[in-house]
């Protein structure tokens, strides 16, 4: 009956039609086995798969919602939507429904053919001649195997992993056959094709679980090594009342692995396309999948967060403090206060409650006890710190460090013991030797502290000569900024001496014109105004952060140009303008659909995220908005004019200013208010440029004709009344899927809480969007009532006066 339908059916109409008719009287088939002369057919009225013994998992073809692409993966039998666990043709996917899955029997290797009979995957074959019958089957465990007639396994999925790691499967290295098994994240959650992040084993030392970045491979998170009993990250796992999870070192291979403690569990670890690992279990009750880990993310999970020698803290007032005999070198890492004194003095402190640090130049015996452990550690000077091996057994094995401290942290529970090594005072043996000391000590410290001040006191005298642009072009000499310094003629060249037909625009400080270089090279040049508020000052400010920031949701700075008092910044061209320009005019808002408004929103996510918190600065952007959301050719958002950003010390998390700067209607309460700002301050701007991105309105300007709400709080109306849908954009057309949509205004709402610690981090945020994860309930949002511009705060009369006042300019440089 199949055969009968034409394959060359020329009318559309006809065919869905007969495919909607055919899918009336067919009923899916299965099949238990694939063999070299049953293979597995992708027809298109026909739906057929290969099922585990008691169906659990079902491999076949699919495709994802909104994308034709064809793939061969395995998902799980009863659950929707489709969760999908490991795909074959990752990299090659059909463009039709072709494609055949075929064991070869003689050779026992899988292939999967296009309709021109061309192999587009096909997996290795084995290295011994199978014995006949070949089969493929799928397991219980979701491992689709290739057997001989011994049952020997020729091929198995679970050993060329996707970017899930299931119960049974092995994560590591296997020495006899030099093969590596690893989670590679998806590109997005919507195509397969393989992401930057991996998660495996780093066999370099100690072993130990980390997540890494192409292209560079730099570890973004590291779970860590085994101590015995768990990874020395995740302590929970000693009491998952689910799983046990297991690490093997041996000759022939290492290994992680999870096992279920219920078979009938159903529990997945899934390597997510922002790099992130999260484990996911599926409730029947609720009929979806729930977060198990992890549980919420701190900062001290990213890697190396304080730098060398430091400890993370998330409890402290500061994340990072410097470890004892360290003191902080004010670029990113801490340095010994004293050296190692070699043969003796040196002694340890225990640190409790720690996850180890990275182990990747570690050295370790498993049969050393404790104590000797720390001797063996004192005997050699370049032994910095030692550890247990082996916690299961108390005072068993040795684990020992050299040179820096790497990703140390504070542990909230089930943390193990670290012993650091640190050099004690001199002179502490003979009284006598601590009298001579002490005077010695004293009066060295006497001419240290007049030679110091005497210094301070003739490099001021210096630096006040000094000329503005010597003290910057020392500045910048010291901060190793190679920065090209182009000349005002030809910029004045390139942008036809700054005609107004070259005009991009206006920002904050000054007009910006597009330029053509000699070379052909197109630029951007924000040229200051001398009346601007950007003073030299602001001006070194910025160029210095922007010099250092390098991530592709940022615009790039190419140079700088100083002339006397004509200061000018030089940055990459952006040939779609910016994020305003499209989303809030009726004709070109049509030109961006959802998945496009989705991209540009991760982007913007990313970039924030990066200036918050990957930088290594800690820097807020303080006048986020669409116009400084500049779109590249591929309409890839990246965010610009951080002429306001503040570098922040790790250590402050709050300031205030009396010049509150920005612009309104992307301000929270707390800055438009009190001038207090954070990085929830950026994440607030953030939250309204999302309900602007989904609604193509602004929030300043639009008002809600029968309530009298601003953007936010229509937002909010709409959410409470259970029609959260009705805020997108009606001039796109494109499809979008109901949960995704609602997802984003969810994120979007969580950012604009009135109270700044009710927001979540960036982080957070790029997580949630991307994740299946639960949101909290959001509250009503601050700034919410739009009627009177009365705020939800209890803010003064004045400062409401301020916020109508200037309701007319876009841009305030400065309220008070
Ligand atoms: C194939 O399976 C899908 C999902 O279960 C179903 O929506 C579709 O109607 C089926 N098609 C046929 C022809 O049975
Ligand atoms: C399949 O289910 C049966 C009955 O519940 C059970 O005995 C058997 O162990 C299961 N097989 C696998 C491979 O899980
Ligand atoms: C099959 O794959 C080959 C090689 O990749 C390609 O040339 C051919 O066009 C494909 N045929 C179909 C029907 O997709
Ligand atoms: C085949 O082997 C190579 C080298 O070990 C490996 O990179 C590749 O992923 C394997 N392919 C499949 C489909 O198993
Ligand atoms: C730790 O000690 C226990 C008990 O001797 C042993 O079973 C286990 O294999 C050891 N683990 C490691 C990683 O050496
Ligand atoms: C395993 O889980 C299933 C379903 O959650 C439950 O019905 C069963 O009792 C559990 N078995 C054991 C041995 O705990
Ligand atoms: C971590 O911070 C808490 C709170 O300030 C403090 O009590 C604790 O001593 C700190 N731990 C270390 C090891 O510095
Ligand atoms: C100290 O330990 C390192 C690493 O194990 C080793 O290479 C070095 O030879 C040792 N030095 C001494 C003096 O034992």
């Amino acid at each position: 009956m199949i055969e009968t339908v034409p394959k060359s059916m020329e009318s559309f109409e006809m065919l869905v039609v007969c495919v909607l008719f055919l899918s009336l009287i067919t009923m899916s088939s299965t099949l238990d086995m694939i063999t070299p002369t049953q293979p597995l057919r992708d027809p298109v009225n026909e739906n057929v798969t290969l099922v585990s013994t008691n169906g659990t998992f079902e491999a076949g073809f699919f495709s994802h919602e909104k994308s034709g692409s064809r793939y061969l993966g395995i998902w799980y039998k009863n659950i929707s939507p489709r969760t999908v666990v490991w795909v074959a043709n990752k990299e090659t996917p059909l463009q039709d429904h072709s494609g055949v899955l075929e064991v070869d029997g003689d050779e026992g290797f899988l292939s999967i053919k296009n309709g021109t009979g061309a192999k587009i995957w096909f997996s290795n074959a084995s290295s011994h001649t199978p014995s006949k019958p070949v089969a493929v089957e799928l397991l219980e465990s979701g491992n689709m195997v290739v057997k001989d007639g011994d049952n020997n396994f020729l091929w198995q999925s679970f050993d060329y992993p996707d970017d899930t790691l299931l119960p049974g499967m092995k994560l590591g290295m296997n020495f006899k056959t030099g093969h590596h098994r690893a989670l590679r994240s998806w590109k997005s959650f919507t195509d397969p094709t393989p992401g930057e992040f991996v998660f495996g084993v780093d066999t370099r030392g100690l072993p130990q679980l980390v997540i890494t970045k192409e292209p560079s491979d730099y570890i973004v998170y590291r779970p860590g090594s085994w101590n015995g009993l768990s990874i020395t990250g995740l302590p929970g796992e000693i009491t998952d009342p689910l799983i046990k999870s297991f690490f093997v070192m041996n000759e022939d291979e290492i290994f992680y692995q999870i096992q279920l403690l219920n078979s009938s569990t159903k529990l997945r670890s899934r390597l997510i396309p922002e790099g992130y690992q999260v484990r996911l279990i599926w409730s029947d009750e609720t009929k979806r999948w729930d977060t198990q880990y992890p549980g919420s993310f701190d900062e001290c999970e990213r890697y190396s967060l304080c730098g060398a020698n430091t400890i993370c803290n998330v409890s402290g007032a500061h994340h990072c403090e410097c470890l004892s005999g360290f003191q902080s070198n004010f670029a990113d890492s801490c340095d010994r206060t004293a050296p190692l004194d070699c043969n003796k003095g040196d002694k340890f402190e225990k640190y409790e409650g720690m996850k180890l640090p990275d182990t990747s130049s570690s050295w370790y015996d498993k049969s050393i006890s404790l104590q000797e452990c720390e001797k063996l550690c004192l005997s050699n000077c370049s032994c910095t710190a030692y550890a247990q091996l082996n916690i299961s057994v108390p005072g068993s094995g040795c684990l020992h460090w050299f040179h820096d401290i790497v990703d140390i942290r504070i542990l909230a529970q089930g943390g193990q013991d670290f012993y650091l090594r640190i050099t004690t005072p001199k002179f502490q043996d003979h009284a006598f030797n601590r009298k001579i000391g002490g005077i010695v000590v004293g009066c060295t410290i006497f001419i240290i502290v007049l030679v110091v001040f005497g210094i301070i006191f003739c490099l001021k005298r210096k630096k006040l000569k000094q000329s503005e642009t010597n003290y910057w072009k020392d500045k910048n000499e010291k901060d190793d900024i190679d920065l090209p310094i182009f000349d005002f003629l030809s910029i004045s060249n390139a942008t036809n001496n700054f005609s107004e037909s070259n005009k991009l625009g206006q920002g904050g400080f000054g007009p910006v014109y597009k330029g053509i270089l000699s070379d052909g090279q197109e630029i951007a040049v924000k040229r200051l105004s001398k009346t601007s508020g950007q003073g030299l000052e602001e001006f070194k400010n910025e160029v210095m952060l922007i010099a250092k920031l390098q991530h592709r949701n940022l615009v790039k700075l190419l140079g700088c140009s100083i002339q006397q008092d004509e200061k000018m910044l030089i940055y990459e061209f952006m040939p779609n303008r910016s994020l305003d320009y499209f989303i809030f005019d009726s004709t070109r808002s049509t030109l961006i659909g959802w998945a496009k408004r989705f991209e540009i929103i991760g982007g913007i996510a990313k970039g924030l995220l990066y200036l918050h918190q990957d930088s290594r600065l800690k820097i807020i952007h303080r006048d986020l908005k669409t116009s400084n959301v500049l779109l590249d050719s591929n309409m890839k958002p990246k965010i610009s004019d951080f002429g306001m950003a503040r570098t922040f010390g790790l250590d402050q998390d709050e300031a205030n200013t009396n010049k509150v700067m920005g612009t309104y209607g992307y301000m929270p309460p707390e800055y438009a208010v009190h001038g207090s700002f954070s990085v929830k301050s950026d994440v607030f701007s953030f939250g309204v440029i999302v309900l602007e991105i989904i609604s193509g309105r602004k929030n300043r300007g639009f008002r809600d004709p029968n309530n009298q709400l601003n953007l936010l709080g229509h937002a909010w109306r709409l959410w409470i009344e259970k029609r959260p849908m009705e805020l997108m954009d009606d001039s796109v057309d494109s499809v979008v899927v109901p949960s995704e949509i609602l997802r984003y205004i969810h994120v979007g709402l969580l950012c604009v809480q009135q109270r700044p610690e009710d927001r979540p981090n960036m982080s957070s945020v790029v997580f949630m969007l991307n994740s299946e994860t639960l949101l909290p309930e959001p509250t009503q949002p601050g700034f919410y009532t739009g009627k009177n511009n009365s705020t939800t705060t209890d803010s003064s009369s004045r400062n409401c006066d301020a916020y109508s006042l200037n309701e007319m300019s876009e841009t305030l440089v400065e309220a008070r």
